[in-house]
Formats: structure tokens, C-alpha cells, sequence
């Protein structure tokens, strides 16, 4: 058996730098041929995370925002047009993997002019999948970017790749509000997820999703292979998320934040709920995004040139891994605090 380290597990080590300012460093990557993106994050389909005000403010930040698929799919393919109305070039919506999910699709590539479909399901690596993405790639060839997931092993990878994706969530398990590991046993620790991914010699992009709570973990994903990132906690809580801040008798203020297979998301979509595997729960109110964006981009600038990275490819290329022990765990954090 497979022992296997996730983020909290390691550090990287720092290294000589000849970085003089965070400008120096060059985040852009390409999420394929014809679609490169400034910042390598992408924004949950959560109906807590991502409608066209996240779309749209992750587009200006110069990243991409996935529009969630729980709506009727007329009204999804609307707000794909409207992100457009707001100048954002590119849009990601998600779809499934049965039933409409092929009319879905061409209303929202034809209709809301979508250039990245997103086909959202918890286990990817499944013969549905299979089925979807080689009729999607039939259907539209290389004129859309085709994001599947999830997966969580390289043979998973592999095989979504195979069959016709450009980029693929890679993670089974790890998100803040999942509880998939809980309810089924299944699923791999996040960072390993990623360093085994990154041993494909496919050319589809590892998007490394959930389980990333800071900036720290966002290069720790990124150094070790990961293309991009996908983010719900981080952006949750913000003014760009769908729904209500709600103000408590204390004054302090929250939003919701939920699983998209919560007990409370599957009522609300499908009107009944069977063997949830995410919980629902309400986050601190956190503002601007932009704000959010800003500061997780000086931490990856950061992380860059501690490594003495210029760019993300030097930055995987330099990585070098220290283990750290429980006791260097909360060394690690800020730990004055809890000393009274
Ligand atoms: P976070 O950034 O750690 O909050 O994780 C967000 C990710 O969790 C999403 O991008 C999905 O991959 C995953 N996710 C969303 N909803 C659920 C759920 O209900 N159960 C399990 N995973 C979920």
C-alpha cells in the first residue's frame, strides 16, 4: 500500500533568487492553443461560487470563471451571453454527462458563445464520461476547450485525456465542504494527486481542484505539476459569489457556502436528496474578489521567487520538496496565537 502526502505534508525549499520585484514574474499559461490565461485560476461551478458576477470578475482578474450547470439551460446559456455583454472573452459553463447534456452544451457554445465546457461530475473516470467527451469532441472538434473531472489517479488522467479532454480537474475527496472520502472510502490525497498526474505524457492541462486554502498550497500545487488551480473556499464569501451576506444579532456578517452534492444544493436543484456527500455552511463576508485575486497572486509571486522562479515552468522545474513533521506544522503557522 501507497503511503501518500498532501499539502500540509511538505514544504518547498527556498532557493538563490535573482527576482528584485514580484513583476519580474510571469504567471500567464496557456489553457490550450487558443485560450491563455494571465492568473492560473479558475473559479469553482458552484452555485455558492461562480454566476456571471464571479464569471465576470475572475475574466477581468485574467482568469476564467466556470459557470455552475444547475439551472434551467436556457437561463445558464443567458448568463454565458451576458459575461460576454461585460467584455469577458473567455467563458467557461458546466454541463454533465447525461440526459441534455449534448443540447445544453450547443446552447450554451451556440447561444452564450461558451468557448470552455466544463463536464462536472464527482467521479470522471467513468464510462458515461467516456461516452460524453467523445461525442463532444466529435461534435465541436478543437473549437471548444473541453475541462472534464474528476479524477484522481494518472490512469484516470490518462484516459479522460485519451478520450478527448483539454484539461482535466484532477482531486477525488479533498474540497473544504466534500465529505466523498467519508461517505464512500474512496479518493487520493490532493498534492499526490497532482505529482502522479503530472507523470502523463498527454498534453491536457492538470487543473488542480480543492483542498487549496492559501496561497502556500496554491504553489504547492503549481510546483508540483499542476497547470492551473480551481477555487471555491478561497472566493467564497465575496461580494461576486450568488446569493445574500447575512448579518447576525452580533454584527458580523456571513455567506453561504456549499457542497454541490450537500444535502441542501441537491434539494434546492433537484427538489430531493439521497447520499449527500458535502455539507452546507455559512463563511466569513469577505468583500471584493479582486481583493481576494490580488493577494493570492502576490503569495504565488512570491512563492515564485522564493524558488527563484521567473514563471511557472521554472517554478515546477526548480521545485525542491522538504517533509515536514507534525511539530514544524504549527511551526509553519503563525503561533503566537493560541498561547494566550
Ligand atoms: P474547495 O476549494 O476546497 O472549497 O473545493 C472546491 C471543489 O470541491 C470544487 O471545485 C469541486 O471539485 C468540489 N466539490 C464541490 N461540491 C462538492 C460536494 O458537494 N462534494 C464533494 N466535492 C465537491
Amino acid at each position: 500500500m501507497r503511503e501518500t502526502i498532501t499539502y500540509g505534508d511538505v514544504l518547498l525549499l527556498p532557493q538563490y533568487s535573482t527576482i528584485e520585484s514580484r513583476t519580474e514574474v510571469d504567471l500567464t499559461q496557456n489553457l490550450d492553443k487558443n485560450i491563455t490565461l494571465e492568473i492560473p485560476i479558475i473559479s469553482s461551478p458552484m452555485d455558492t461560487i461562480t454566476e456571471t458576477r464571479m464569471a465576470v470578475a475572475m475574466g477581468a482578474a485574467g482568469g476564467v470563471g466556470i459557470l455552475h450547470r444547475y439551472k434551467e439551460m436556457m437561463k445558464e446559456a443567458e448568463l454565458a451571453f451576458h459575461c460576454h455583454d461585460q467584455g469577458v472573452t473567455n467563458i467557461g459553463a458546466a454541463i454533465g454527462v447525461t440526459g441534455d447534456y449534448m443540447f445544453r452544451a450547443e446552447a450554451l457554445v451556440n447561444i452564450g458563445k461558451a468557448n470552455i465546457l466544463c463536464l462536472d461530475v464527482a467521479h470522471g473516470h467513468h464510462i458515461l464520461m467516456e461516452r460524453a467527451l467523445k461525442s463532444l469532441k466529435d461534435k465541436f472538434g478543437d473549437t471548444v476547450h473541453l475541462m472534464a473531472g474528476n479524477v484522481a489517479t494518472l490512469e484516470g488522467f490518462n484516459d479522460l485525456a485519451d478520450w478527448g479532454a483539454d484539461s482535466i480537474r484532477c482531486n477525488i475527496g479533498g474540497g473544504s465542504i466534500c465529505t466523498t472520502r467519508i461517505q464512500t472510502g474512496h479518493g487520493v490525497s490532493g498534492l499526490e494527486t497532482i505529482l502522479q498526474c503530472a507523470k502523463s505524457d498527454r498534453d491536457a492541462k492538470i487543473i488542480a481542484d480543492g483542498g487549496l486554502k492559501n496561497s502556500g498550497d496554491i504553489v504547492k500545487a503549481l510546483a508540483a505539476g499542476a497547470d492551473f488551480v480551481m477555487l471555491g473556499s478561497l472566493l467564497s464569501g465575496t461580494d461576486e459569489t450568488p446569493g445574500e451576506v447575512i448579518t447576525f444579532t452580533d454584527g458580523s456578517k456571513r455567506k453561504a457556502y456549499r457542497g454541490m452534492a450537500s444535502r441542501k444544493a441537491q434539494e434546492a436543484w433537484r427538489g430531493k436528496s439521497s447520499a449527500p456527500e458535502g455539507v452546507a455552511t455559512t463563511v466569513h463576508y469577505k468583500g471584493s474578489v479582486a481583493n481576494i485575486l490580488n493577494d493570492l497572486v502576490g503569495g504565488i509571486k512570491s512563492g515564485c521567487s522564493y524558488s527563484g522562479a521567473r514563471n511557472l515552468f521554472e517554478l515546477r522545474t526548480k521545485a525542491q520538496w522538504t517533509r515536514q513533521s507534525g511539530a514544524s506544522m504549527t511551526e509553519s503557522a503563525a503561533h503566537i496565537l493560541g498561547r494566550g
